[in-house]
């Protein structure tokens, strides 16, 4: 596999010493529902393999938490100019949405799931926004490897550090279970986004946690951790937004691994909970409510997917709670538009095949516990 730094049987030595020459190794997480980069100095990889940063400062704003990595949402202008990624382009066009303004902006968000499993994708293929308009996928992928690019020089920048193109070798991970084109798509929108070809290794995401792992003191022994002992055979379950990707390897000696097995996996990440939270809502309502509430309340939509996604991460499989989600009256006044119900009715309908296991309590949509399991 020419496009992936790693073989597919005996696999180098970590990608971020694959520098050669190079002053930095910088190596960007383009995620299904969230993207970042991590970055060493070759000498610091020399002493310290597990040194490594990260950009710690993408900011929510919302309820103010840091965090390592930003959403993959991209937001372009009606003329297809770059205006923003991450929280950023969240959060302004949850405002633009508020005053109608964002209906000519072009809003893409969990795209890179649309690479997963098309053997046709090439450089003229197309992907739709939010709102139906189609744009070409090389470009929504450009604007958002190069938004990673250059946070990373603002960040070296900010630190006085007068790193140069040309002094860094690129690395970019995919799935493992990618077909070669959509890897070579990757490829393609990385060299649009100004990293030259020679400078750009591809990495198979759960081989890049798994290299990771042989700096990182695991083992309990007398004295402490230690890393794993070679012989040691392991697998790493790297479980996403958009896919869930699983390799066995063996750790050989000088820094080499072995695979057991080739890599595995499918589309089963957390963003399939999420259609599966949205498909619950539409045989409660119907499909045509929610098609209207996403058009119509968009910035109402945007903010009850925000408290499912913080609810679902509260959720404790080994507790008896039923799990709660604010849903806005909006949305029961789309239902009352289009059906004469509102929500609560809908809900507690006699016939429904949900009696029993939801209800609406105030602003709330409260749902089983077992039935929330079973989406997940
Ligand atoms: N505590 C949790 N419980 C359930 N789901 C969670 C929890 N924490 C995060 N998630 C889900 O995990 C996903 C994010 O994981 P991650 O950042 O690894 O994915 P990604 O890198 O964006 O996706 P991929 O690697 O598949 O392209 C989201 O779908 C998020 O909702
Ligand atoms: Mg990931």
């Amino acid at each position: 596999m020419q496009q992936t730094c790693l073989s597919n049987h005996v696999l180098g030595k970590a990608t971020m010493a694959r520098g050669g020459d190079h002053i930095f190794s910088v190596a960007l997480d383009f995620g299904t529902t969230y993207s970042g980069f991590a970055y060493s100095s070759t000498s610091d990889f020399q002493n310290r393999p597990d040194k490594i940063y990260t950009n710690e400062a993408w900011n929510s704003g919302g309820q103010g938490l840091l965090s390592h990595k930003t959403p993959t949402v991209l937001l372009l202008t009606s003329n297809k100019k770059f205006e923003a990624f991450g929280y950023e382009a969240e959060n302004l066009y949850a405002d633009l949405a508020l005053d109608g303004l964002h209906k000519d902006r072009y809003y893409f968000r969990r795209y890179k799931m649309k690479l997963h499993g098309d053997k046709r994708i090439h450089e003229n293929t197309m992907i739709e926004d939010e709102s139906g308009k189609p744009l070409p996928a090389l470009l929504v992928f450009k604007f958002s490897i190069k938004y990673l690019k250059d946070k990373f020089f603002e960040i070296l920048n900010k630190q006085g550090l007068d790193i140069k193109n040309s002094e860094i070798m690129w690395t970019l991970t995919v799935p493992a279970i990618w077909c070669e084109s959509a890897k070579s798509f990757m490829r393609k929108a990385a060299v649009e986004a100004g990293i030259c070809c020679e400078q750009l290794k591809l990495s198979l995401e759960p081989e890049a946690a798994s290299l990771l792992c042989q700096h990182i003191p695991i083992e309990k022994t007398e004295t402490g951790l230690s890393v794993a002992d070679v012989g040691t055979k392991y697998m790493v379950i790297d479980l996403g937004g958009g896919t869930a990707d699983i390799t066995v390897h063996e750790k050989l000696s000088h820094g080499k691994l072995k695979e057991i097995h080739k890599a595995s996996g499918g589309p089963w990440g957390g963003t399939a909970v999420d259609e599966g939270f949205i498909q619950l809502l539409v045989r409660i309502v119907g499909g045509p409510v929610i098609t209207r509430f996403r058009k119509e309340f968009t910035a109402d939509y945007l903010e009850m997917m925000r408290e499912f996604e913080v609810s679902k991460r509260t959720l404790d499989p080994h507790k008896d709670s039923s799990f709660k989600v604010r849903v806005p009256p909006t949305l029961s006044q789309v239902c009352e538009a289009e059906t004469d119900e509102d929500l609560s009715s809908l809900v507690n309908e006699k016939n429904s095949p949900y009696a029993g296991k939801l209800r609406v309590m105030a602003d709330k949509l409260i749902i089983e516990r077992k039935l929330m399991m079973e989406i997940f």
